[in-house]
């Protein structure tokens, strides 16, 4: 980066001091704008291809832009291009250059246009790429997660509420319940790239332009589904930016819930499942230690992106209309939440890919905490219990099994008559973990058989969106 040097400021005709060197690098954003020189290129390009098709500029002058365009590109890429503090940002960083390589064409490029469309553009253009690729590694994400449901879908472990043994479930079932909520996800960033995908270009300043533009044109050129309706909106809001932030920061709350999980998981108090080492680290003080360092992180890093979010919303609370320099603090936020969900989702799919599942242990944790305490109750309510005495009588039975150490279906068929003499010998199959999982056999329930039709719904969906 080249500091302080002094250039000749592209609005610097109606200035007589030159800027304070410290304001210069304050007020400049080429360090981290520089990311979108892809879409600027681009959304230029087609600025001029358009002011060609309209007659502003000529074939030769619209082939020079873009060939001059080209070979920045290039020059960005293999990083030989020289960025320059003095010249405040991309943007202009980028004209300067293509001024300095082919000439007047090169001054002619911003016709009809203000940093303010031109900005608003890129950022649309960079956060629609960035919403593909993060849908690609949500997807893998689900795909993973239903692999695992189906490798384990006979496996049982108990529910938890209140982090309380509740119920047997599924394993598969308890996979495929995070499948929903990153189901949830992704049809939140469709939806929210939809509004990301409309075209600021042609809103110039705030006002629009007094060329013969054509701006259905250029959004053609660039993809974008239309160009927006009011010029000073075009230019000013930024809530296309809090929306992907909001989803943004949901998909890692769910991610980081997820992770405490696996967290909980590989402890040796519940010891479910091990990870592979490659995603584990060591204390450097501990040698027994192997630490869930990778969930941890995620879990953390979800508070990276509610903070975006927040810097975000706040950027642009009260803000008068059109552009206001404000707005260049919108990048470092969105750029980070983009990076913190898109690296959290790459390795969270490959992270699931190496845990395996400790099934003994798990079956033997339901077995603990009366997990089918409930399906005791059901069964007498079968034989003409109501539901209210059954709850009492299970209850009763279970501070038995407390006082005596004993699960209900360790006790004999003796001491659970004592209870209620509406128990019979066909308790035992309704008492054991897979006989509870079986009987919740309904829709969106967790018996194997519904868990099974579950995953090849699961499939399809993901599939139907990807056609
Ligand atoms: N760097 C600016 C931004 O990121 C570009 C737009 C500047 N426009 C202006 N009128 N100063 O928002």
């Amino acid at each position: 980066m080249t500091e302080n040097k002094a250039v000749v400021k592209p609005w610097g005709g109606r200035f007589t001091e030159p800027t304070d060197v410290f304001v210069e690098a304050f007020t400049a954003s080429v360090e981290f704008d520089q990311r979108m020189y892809k879409q600027d290129i681009k959304g230029s390009i087609a600025h001029a291809a358009m002011l060609y098709k309209v007659g502003v500029l000529s074939r030769e002058e619209c082939d020079e832009i873009a060939s001059g365009l080209h070979e920045i590109e290039l020059e960005i890429d293999s990083g030989k291009f020289e960025w320059s503090v003095a010249l405040e940002d991309l943007h202009m960083n980028i004209e300067a250059r293509l001024t300095q390589k082919i000439g007047d064409a090169g001054k002619k490029l911003h016709t009809g246009r203000s940093r303010n469309d031109q900005v608003a553009t890129d950022m649309r253009l960079y956060l629609r790429d960035e919403i593909d690729e993060i849908n690609v590694h949500l997807r893998r994400l689900q795909a993973t997660l239903i692999d695992l449901a189906e490798r384990e879908v006979d496996t049982v472990l108990p529910g938890f509420t209140h982090l309380q043994v509740a119920q047997p479930v599924s394993f598969g079932h308890h996979m495929l319940a995070w499948f929903e909520s990153l189901e949830r996800d992704a049809q939140r960033l469709a939806d929210c790239r939809k509004r990301v995908n409309i075209m600021p270009l042609g809103a110039a300043a705030l006002a629009g332009t007094t060329y013969p533009i054509d701006r259905h044109y250029t959004a053609s050129l660039l993809g974008f589904e239309c160009p927006a309706e009011n010029s000073l909106d075009a230019v000013s809001d930024r809530d296309f930016v809090i929306e992907f932030c909001f989803a943004a920061t949901l998909t890692m709350t769910h991610l980081s819930r997820f992770s405490e999980e696996l967290v909980l998981w590989v402890s040796q108090q519940f010891d479910f499942i091990e990870m592979g080492d490659s995603f584990c680290t060591g204390s450097s003080i501990m040698p027994q230690k192997k630490n869930p360092d990778v969930p941890e992180l995620i879990r953390g890093k979800s508070g990276r992106t509610n903070g975006n979010l927040v810097c975000m919303l706040t950027l642009m609370k009260s803000q008068p209309l059109a552009y206001n320099k404000d707005n260049q603090e919108d990048k470092e936020p969105l750029f980070d939440s983009v990076d913190t969900l898109k690296a959290s989702l790459r390795v969270f799919a490959d992270m699931m890919q190496t845990v395996k599942v400790k099934r003994e242990n798990m079956r033997a944790a339901t077995l603990k905490g009366f997990s089918t305490a409930t399906d005791l109750a059901d069964y007498l309510v079968k034989q003409g219990v109501p539901f209210r005495d059954a709850h009492e009588i299970v209850g009763k039975a279970v501070r038995y099994g407390i006082d005596n150490k004993k699960d209900l279906a360790e006790m004999s068929l003796a001491e659970l008559k004592v209870f209620s003499d509406k128990i019979e010998d066909d308790i035992y199959k309704v008492l054991t973990p897979e006989g509870s999982s079986a009987a919740r056999d309904h829709f969106g329930g967790t018996a194997l058989n519904q868990v099974r039709q579950a995953i090849v719904r699961a499939r399809d969906r993901i599939l139907e969106v990807a056609e």
